[in-house]
């Protein structure tokens, strides 16, 4: 079935939707970008989107053409009429289009593009979930302002690339043989010790709202963590690995680089913290 997806003002058809081929998001990759999980015909952990958006667009001079509650308005006219009730909600913006190429930012009155569609996939009963995935660790080529969500996305599709080339699922992304993170998601390691290590926050990642929420549910259940850089020598010897975002929740890493993690299984911490997040998730959108 055809989606309706939004395009600067308009609901569309999909085949219907059109950008220039001027626009700066095409040319330039001069754009940001969210993808917000829903649950139950709601969106997941809307206002840490809604935010990141706003700190990526102010990062980059970027205007959104729009209020905060008119972008959540459109957000939820577009999960009703594609009756969407689990999956993901993309949302786009770019920088518009002054109808050349010209590498300078266009002056003001240049409207942005504003482009939202629909993503229908089981985010709870995830077979990933279930059965984790395997990773490859390849060099973090990536920009220095990770911390921006831009849609200049080459160097993660490169990565995934390769994982696939090499049989696994995903990659860890390693920079001075510390691990920043995976191509489109942060990464976790559980130590021996139990205790939960992610990269702490700089430009080296990406804030991901999902790690934000879980170092926060941790907190509160009393698992114990540490904000800090972990190396490619803690993964292979780690008892858990896995990964964050807002399309996976979490998923267990059961290999890297051939190796097993751990007893190569989805092991209890991450199953638990996994089960702690999509509880906190369903009650948030029931
Ligand atoms: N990716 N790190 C990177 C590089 C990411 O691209 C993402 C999200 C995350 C996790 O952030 P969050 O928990 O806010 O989803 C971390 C999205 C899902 C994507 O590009 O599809």
């Amino acid at each position: 079935m055809s989606r309706i997806v939004y395009v600067n003002g308009a609901y569309l058809p999909e085949q219907d939707a059109k950008v220039s081929i001027f626009d700066r998001g095409f040319l330039f990759s001069d754009a940001v970008y969210e993808v917000t999980a829903v649950l139950n015909g709601k969106l997941l952990e809307n206002e840490g989107h809604l935010s990141r958006l706003m700190r990526s667009c102010a990062e980059l001079q970027l205007r959104l053409p729009v209020t905060a509650t008119e972008l959540e308005n459109i957000q939820n006219e577009l999960i009703a009429l594609n009756q969407l009730r689990e999956g993901a909600l993309y949302l786009q913006l770019t920088r518009g289009c002054s109808g050349d190429r010209e590498f300078d930012y266009p002056p003001a009155y240049v409207t942005p593009t504003l482009v939202l569609f629909t993503q229908s996939r089981p985010v709870i009963n995830s077979v990933k979930a279930q059965t984790g995935i395997s990773v490859v660790s390849v060099e973090d080529i990536r920009w220095g302002r990770r911390d921006i969500k831009t849609v200049g996305l080459l160097a993660p599709c490169m990565a995934k690339e390769y994982a696939h080339s090499q049989g696994a699922d995903d990659a860890f992304l390693v920079e001075d043989g510390m691990v920043t993170e995976g191509s489109a998601c942060n990464a976790w390691i559980v130590t021996c010790a139990g205790v939960l290590v992610t990269r702490p926050l700089s430009n080296r990642i990406l804030h991901g709202i999902t790690r934000k929420s879980l170092l926060l549910l941790a907190k509160n259940h009393g698992i114990p963590f540490e904000e800090r850089a972990f190396s490619l020598e803690e993964v292979y010897s780690a008892s858990e690995a896995f990964i964050s975002s807002a399309t996976s929740f979490i998923w267990p890493v059961v290999n890297i680089d051939g190796k097993p993690v751990g007893e190569g299984v989805p092991g209890p911490v991450t199953q638990a913290l996994r089960k702690i997040y999509i509880d906190m998730a369903l009650q948030a959108t029931a």
